[in-house]
């Protein structure tokens, strides 16, 4: 399969979703504008924000502009958002309501439970009012984040509708095997990869540096287009982040070339179970 800027995935509901992602954890305000400007005007078309990263607003406003300004439609840009705390149906509702608005985009086209954290009653309560914000059409496709196979296997057990994403942190030095073969099993979700650049955590490993070197790449690049190698075979979404209008732009040079089937057997060998930023996949 041949990866461009503009492959999409379909999703399980039959949405489409752009592959490659832009992240905006951790920037807030004009940084957080300027960026996800940066990133629309390089050709990325799925921003990834969340109540918690306190951008919703920024992150929306930048999309509106853009799209004002090149007549790129907003039908042509995908907007994620998550829900910070699972507090019970009617907080739920309310905090959608307020991402909604706080966007202006008219629709968010991929709502997620941030975590499962809060115990399975309002995990429960929380997934409902998500699955009424759907049929409303304030949000177009319904997913989950940081889910273990506990709580994947407790939406299976209950026979709700099931999410069609979960976002976990993946990359070659944490594969997760027991997640991803959960969600190919029962068909759930595709796996949407948060710190694909593992947070710049191993730049310098002696794996990364020798194939960055080979294929005369940054080792970001490198990290982001193993994803992108492996999203062929295994349906990964990287979601690279940068606050750089530089590396917002070099982290997409990764389509002209391909890893040799040895060197994705060697990436995944690296597992070192590598927690980047929190890991509540466990989380009762
Ligand atoms: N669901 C969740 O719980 C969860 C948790 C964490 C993240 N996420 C999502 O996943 C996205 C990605 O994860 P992440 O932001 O944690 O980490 P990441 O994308 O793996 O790495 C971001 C870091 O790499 C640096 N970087 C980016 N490009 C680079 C390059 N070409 N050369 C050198 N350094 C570079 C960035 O610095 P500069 O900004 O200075 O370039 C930043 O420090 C987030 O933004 C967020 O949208 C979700």
């Amino acid at each position: 399969m041949t990866l461009t800027l503009h492959s999409k995935m379909k999703l399980r509901d039959g949405k489409e979703i752009p592959i490659m992602g832009f992240g905006t954890y951790e920037m807030d305000g004009r940084e957080a504008y300027t960026a996800v400007k940066h990133a629309l005007e390089a050709g990325y078309r799925h921003i990834d924000s969340a109540e918690w990263y306190y951008n919703e607003a920024e992150c929306g406003r930048a999309i509106r502009d853009f799209c004002a300004a090149s007549g790129v439609p907003r039908s042509e840009v995908f907007f994620t958002t998550k829900l910070q705390n699972n507090s019970g149906y009617t907080t739920s509702k309310r905090t959608i309501s307020r991402s909604l608005q706080e966007s202006g985009l008219g629709y968010i086209d991929l709502y997620l439970m941030h975590s499962a954290i809060g115990g399975p009653k309002k995990r429960a309560e929380s997934w409902r009012a998500i699955l009424e914000a759907k049929k409303d059409g304030f949000v177009r496709s319904v997913g989950v984040s940081n889910f273990g196979v506990r709580h994947l296997q407790e939406m299976v057990d209950a026979t709700v509708e099931l999410p069609v994403i979960n976002q976990v942190d993946l990359h070659p030095f944490m594969t997760r095997t027991d997640i991803v073969a959960m969600c190919r099993k029962h068909d759930i979700a595709l796996e949407v990869s948060w710190a694909p650049l593992v947070r710049g955590y191993r730049f310098k490993h002696p794996s990364i540096v020798r194939l960055a070197q080979k294929y005369e790449k940054e080792p970001a690049q490198y990290s982001c287009v193993t994803l992108c190698r492996r999203h062929a075979f295994e349906g990964y979404i990287p979601l690279p982040k940068s606050s750089s209008a530089h590396r917002i732009k070099s982290n997409l040079n990764v389509y002209d070339f391909e890893l040799t089937s040895e060197e994705v057997a060697h990436l995944d060998s690296l597992d070192e179970r590598l927690v980047t930023d929190w890991d509540p996949t466990d989380t009762p």
